[in-house]
């Protein structure tokens, strides 16, 4: 199974413009329960660079784009988010980067739990034991 888990967002658009809406448990597969986004990312700058033990997110680039990179710890995939109705699931152990963000890029995620640093595995080293074992 492909590592990258896209899906087309829906864009609702007429005359005036385009709207995506996202629905919890309708377009995308969980509740959610926080929301971030990440933007000003300086030139040249790499982000993300861990996995999460349990956690469902959705990642949209709605404006610009950067290349996402996911390891399941045997398999690497890259996939660029450059449109705002390219949602990326990510599930658990799953190990991102962030990279070649555009300068106008601002990254959406939609997050099934509330943030919690005792979730994130930060090692890579530790990551690969952890699903390797
Ligand atoms: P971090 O997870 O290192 O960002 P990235 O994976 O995109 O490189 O987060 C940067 C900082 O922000 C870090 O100090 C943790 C904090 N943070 C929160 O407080 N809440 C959140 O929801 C997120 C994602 C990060």
């Amino acid at each position: 199974m492909s590592l990258v888990n896209l899906i087309d967002l829906p864009v609702l658009g007429d005359d005036r413009g385009s709207l995506v809406a996202i629905e919890a448990m309708d377009t995308i597969p969980f509740e959610v329960k926080r929301v971030y986004y990440i933007f000003d990312t300086k030139a040249g700058v790499s982000r993300g660079f861990h996995a999460h033990h349990q956690l469902q997110q959705l990642a949209v680039c709605v404006s610009g784009k950067c290349r996402m990179r996911l390891d399941n710890g045997q398999t690497k995939e890259d996939v660029w988010l450059d449109s705002p109705s390219k949602g990326l699931l990510i599930g658990d152990m799953i190990w991102r980067e962030m990279h070649d963000f555009s300068e106008e890029c601002v990254l959406l995620v939609l997050a099934s739990e509330h943030y919690d640093e005792a979730d994130y595995i930060r090692d890579y080293d530790e990551f690969l034991k952890s699903v390797n074992q």
